[in-house]
């Protein structure tokens, strides 16, 4: 795997750094977004820290003018999609995602004109092009409720994670439903065996999985054997870890996603020692963020996002009724 070089090195974290950024923040009127795996000095400065799905709903109901979105492009573009009068902003354009990239928007005409009569579902993990040709997108948080609300009698194409797919095709029990084999390599990379040995040598912890995960399979396959009591296994999108990191009796929990996440989590629950089941999972997209580069996104006005108009009016409503299905006390 190429590494991917970043240009904005050598700024301290610092106090002298966060007046800056917080400053040039108000003189914006910008709301500053941190995605739960960004690195912890960008969660920690932040308004709002969280995952991709209540980053989306602070986005579409900010009235700040600028949106600066620590997160990978395709969230900010989906910030975009939701408001094109504002300003979004990410600190380097080339955070991308490989999991996005593993669909094209022609890959998805030719698996449509193949099931003419399906519903399509993208994971919010796609291009504006992708979203431009899908019918609902969902997030890790509400996939299962997006795919719940589409009447049972109809054919789903859901991409383009292959293991949040079949984690939503577990949890509705469809079998209409056809699954794109895409995968995130950070996520993938966290497998079976390695979980099961952590898990072994910790037995009361509890199991914090993302659906993206390549052990979320195994996970279930243990709790399914008895190896892990299965009130311990929990398939959780990364706001929902948070919640369950303060809603736990566990004194620990071996937490399978990206290892930004631990921040976030360490910080809801600090009496719970949180452990990595793989500590080089880290997202070198997610880590392009850095406190060079929202500086300098800040002062210079950069990397401005842009959505073609005709593409973001066609993904538009895809992704409304991602922000609405699943909302408390709201959606379908
Ligand atoms: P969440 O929607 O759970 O925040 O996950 C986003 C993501 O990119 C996972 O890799
Ligand atoms: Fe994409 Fe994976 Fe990084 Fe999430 S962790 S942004 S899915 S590459």
């Amino acid at each position: 795997m190429t590494a991917i070089m970043t240009p904005y090195s050598g700024v301290e974290p610092d106090a002298a750094w966060r007046d800056e950024v917080r400053r040039l923040v108000d003189q914006r009127d910008a709301v500053l977004l941190a995605h739960n795996y960004q690195l912890p000095e960008i969660q920690d400065i932040a308004d709002f820290t969280g995952d991709s799905l209540a980053l989306s709903r602070i986005a579409a109901e900010s009235s700040a003018s600028t949106i600066v979105f620590c997160g990978v492009h395709f969230m900010a573009e989906t910030a975009k999609i939701l408001s094109p009068g504002k300003t979004v902003l990410i600190p380097d354009e080339r955070a991308g995602c490989s999991l996005a990239d593993s669909i094209t928007a022609a890959d998805l005409r030719a698996w449509k004109a193949q099931h003419p009569d399906a519903v399509v579902v993208s994971y919010v993990n796609t291009t504006a092009e992708v979203k431009a040709e899908t019918d609902i997108c969902c997030t890790s948080s509400n996939a299962v409720d997006v795919v719940a609300s589409i009447p049972a009698d109809k054919e789903v194409l859901f991409c383009p994670d292959q293991f949040l797919g079949a984690h939503v095709k577990r949890v509705t029990g469809r079998d209409n439903i056809h699954v794109w084999a895409g995968e995130c390599h950070v996520h993938a990379a966290i497998n079976g065996p390695e979980l099961a040995e952590r898990a072994s040598q910790d037995p009361s912890a509890d199991l914090f999985v993302h659906p993206e995960c390549g052990c979320a399979t195994s996970a279930l396959y243990l709790a399914g054997e008895g190896i892990v009591p299965a009130e311990k296994v929990k398939i959780l999108s990364t706001g929902d870890m948070v919640k369950e990191a303060k809603a736990t009796h566990a004194k620990s929990v071996l937490v399978a996603t990206e290892i930004g996440m631990l921040h976030q989590l360490r910080k809801a629950a600090p009496e719970i020692d949180f452990r990595a089941v793989n500590d080089r999972a880290s997202c070198r997209y997610m880590k392009m963020i850095t406190p060079a580069a929202l500086l300098r996104s800040l002062r210079e006005n950069k990397d401005e996002v842009h959505v073609d108009p005709d593409t973001a009016a066609r993904a538009r409503a895809s992704v409304q009724r991602m922000i609405e299905i699943g909302r408390p006390g709201g959606g379908e």
